[in-house]
């Protein structure tokens, strides 16, 4: 199982996004983070691994090339979770799990996929709100139903757009262990677009950093995360130090004055 990107380059419309974008080639049982300050791109690029977006380049993964498959072939194979949890509809997590699971024919039967819908519920705490209607949790657990749809795939590679970004403590680290452990579990890959550094740092095993459309370094999270490559792409002042734990931690002293991540 390898995801390989090479070259890839998007547009909306005539302003080009994404700019000959190389990742290194990421095998499985590994998780990447991708990071940039807002509207660099990581959204536009996971549409373009989702599928979703067409794109010049090259994208393929577990040897099907995505501008050659059929579509059904991809999607059976990889699942995103988007940026913006589903929409607080009068529909329950557990009606959105099965509407989604029989829409996509999954090949499970109805009392299997009760228990892995009841699983997944249950290791994202959400098993209490399995029939409350969605407009009725709160921004945080919908998020999790957003993952929780994602996870019923059982993708082998698995697109998460700021998973983490509405919850809390416990639940972010929750999530990103949940992930971290499926990953080394199942040896799939998950790429997960991150704001933030710390947990990106504690949880990937490869960072990509890009900023307006280009990739500015790629590599382990001590090689990615230097305050250099930070006050560039964010234009913040930062402190790197070693945790002892196998990965950076990062203080952010200040913003930069008079400089924005757009600017
Ligand atoms: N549907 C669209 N039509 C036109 N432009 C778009 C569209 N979606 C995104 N863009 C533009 O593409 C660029 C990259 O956006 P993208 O959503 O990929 O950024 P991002 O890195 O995910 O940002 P954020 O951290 O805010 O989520 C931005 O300039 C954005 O305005
Ligand atoms: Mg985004």
């Amino acid at each position: 199982m390898r995801l390989l990107v090479k070259n890839v380059s998007t547009a909306y419309g005539n302003k080009n996004i994404l700019h000959d974008v190389t990742l290194p080639d990421i095998p499985g049982g590994c998780i990447v983070g991708l990071l940039g300050p807002n509207a660099s791109g990581k959204s536009t690029l996971m549409k373009c691994l989702a599928g979703e977006k067409k794109c010049d380049g090259h994208i393929s993964f577990d040897a099907i090339n995505l501008a050659e498959s059929q579509q059904k072939d991809w999607f059976d194979k990889v699942a995103t979770m988007p940026q913006s949890p589903p929409s607080p509809t009068a529909l329950t997590p557990t009606e959105l799990m099965w509407s989604t699971a029989r829409a996509l024919a999954l090949p499970v039967s109805d009392s299997d996929l009760a228990a892995k819908i009841e699983g997944i519920f249950k290791d994202l705490g959400l098993a209490q709100f399995a029939l409350s209607p969605l407009h009725t949790l709160s921004g945080g657990k919908r998020q999790l139903v957003g993952l929780a749809l994602a996870l019923i795939r059982d993708p082998e590679l698995l697109l998460l757009d700021e998973p983490t970004s509405a919850l809390d403590l416990h639940w972010k680290m929750s999530v990103l262990d949940l992930v971290h452990d499926k990953v080394k579990r199942e040896g799939i890959v998950a790429l997960a677009a991150l704001h933030d550094l710390d947990l990106a740092a504690r949880y990937c095993d490869r960072l990509v950093l890009l900023n307006q459309g280009h990739i500015i370094a790629s590599g382990t999270p001590f090689e990615v995360l230097t305050p250099q490559n930070i006050e560039q792409v964010y234009h913040v002042a930062t402190e790197v130090s070693d945790t002892g734990k196998g990965y950076p931690r990062i203080d952010i002293i200040a913003p930069l004055k008079g400089k924005s991540a757009h600017a």
